[in-house]
């Protein structure tokens, strides 16, 4: 009696166990774009559509996961016999997706860094199932916000403001900043973890420190040879960007003296942005 038992149970479970592999490459295949890149912020489209031989294939379940090291992870994407489950960020890419829809895709909606990696998804069907890995890569797009033009005023005090404007909040870590003058003389340089500048150049920023994405440049005290086109390089842990920018520069007393009044409104918002800047010179000295 619990001899036969124990046949007809191995005999049960090698039918299943050669029965699925069978189903699923005879009637169930799933095709994905195996490699996908993305941009933080943005939605992603991991594309995986069932091929069944029939075409009334009804599916009955499907789970989207990570692949990651730990064994069990739930689904990002749950779905099973009507039941849909999301966690929150991932759907169907789908509008009203039903489970005549052989295309299972899944969307992200806004694409985080931590996003990127190995995707898993398993469809189950009424003829089999079938499994498809697909990866993911994000990366970011930095950039530099500056003005083209810059003005200065001989003696004092200018401002090259340049801000690092990565998208969506991302945590970002600089690695490098270059400040540079006539494409090939470095005025300022940040290298991790080492600052160093010619005298009279310096960072905007009393205490800049390498997550402070204000990366402005002062020149403390502006020469007419400072006159001319400016190169800001930028090196973060997530991408690179470079910028150039041009800085006039008018003698302080011949532009007020000489030029009428609708320049000299101009000469008076530089000198408030000059003093503006002494007071945080001032700052950054104690
Ligand atoms: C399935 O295919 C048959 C023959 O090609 C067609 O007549 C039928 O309308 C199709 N059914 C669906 C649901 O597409
Ligand atoms: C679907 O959800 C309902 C209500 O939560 C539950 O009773 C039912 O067992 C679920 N069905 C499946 C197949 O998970
Ligand atoms: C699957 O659905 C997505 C979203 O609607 C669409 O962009 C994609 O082209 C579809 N794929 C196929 C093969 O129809
Ligand atoms: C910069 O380049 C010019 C010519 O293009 C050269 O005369 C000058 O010596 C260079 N300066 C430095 C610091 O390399
Ligand atoms: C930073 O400065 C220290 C001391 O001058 C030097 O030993 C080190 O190599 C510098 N690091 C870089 C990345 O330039
Ligand atoms: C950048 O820093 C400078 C100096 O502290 C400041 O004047 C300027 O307003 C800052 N810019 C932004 C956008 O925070
Ligand atoms: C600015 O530089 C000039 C020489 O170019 C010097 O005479 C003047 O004292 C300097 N001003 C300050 C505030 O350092
Ligand atoms: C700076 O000025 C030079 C010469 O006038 C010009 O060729 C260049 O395009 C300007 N650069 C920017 C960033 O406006």
């Amino acid at each position: 009696m619990n001899m036969n038992r124990n046949t007809i149970m191995t005999l049960v479970t090698s039918l299943v166990l050669f029965s699925i592999p069978f189903a699923s490459t005879k009637f169930v295949k799933l095709l994905c774009k195996d490699e996908h890149n993305s941009l933080v912020g943005q939605q992603s489209l991991l594309e995986c559509n069932v091929k069944a031989e029939n075409n009334d294939t009804t599916i009955t379940g499907i789970c989207w996961k990570r692949k990651t090291t730990e064994n069990e992870q739930q689904c990002l994407l749950d779905y099973n016999e009507g039941n849909t489950s999301l966690t929150p960020g991932f759907t169907f890419a789908e509008p009203d997706w039903n489970n005549r829809n052989l295309n299972v895709s899944l969307l992200l909606t806004n694409t985080k860094m931590e996003d990127k990696g190995e995707y898993e998804c398993v469809v189950r069907t009424d003829r089999g199932h079938a499994e498809a890995t697909v990866s993911l890569s994000v990366t970011v797009s930095i950039n530099l916000d500056c003005k083209n033009e810059y003005h200065g005023v001989h003696g004092k005090q200018v401002l090259l403001e340049c801000i690092v404007k990565p998208v969506n909040g991302v945590d970002i870590n600089i690695l490098a900043v270059k400040w540079k003058i006539k494409g090939n003389v470095t005025l300022l340089e940040y290298k991790k973890p080492n600052t160093s500048a010619i005298p009279g150049f310096t960072f905007a920023e009393p205490d800049w420190n390498n997550i402070n994405l204000n990366v402005s440049l002062l020149l403390t005290n502006t020469t007419m040879e400072d006159e001319g086109e400016y190169e800001c390089e930028l090196e973060t842990d997530l991408g690179t960007a470079k910028i150039r920018v041009n800085l006039s520069v008018t003698g302080s007393k011949i532009a007020d003296s000489t030029k009428d009044n609708s320049p000299s409104i101009t000469n008076r918002a530089l000198q408030a942005t000059g003093s503006k800047a002494v007071h945080l010179s001032i700052n950054e000295s104690h």
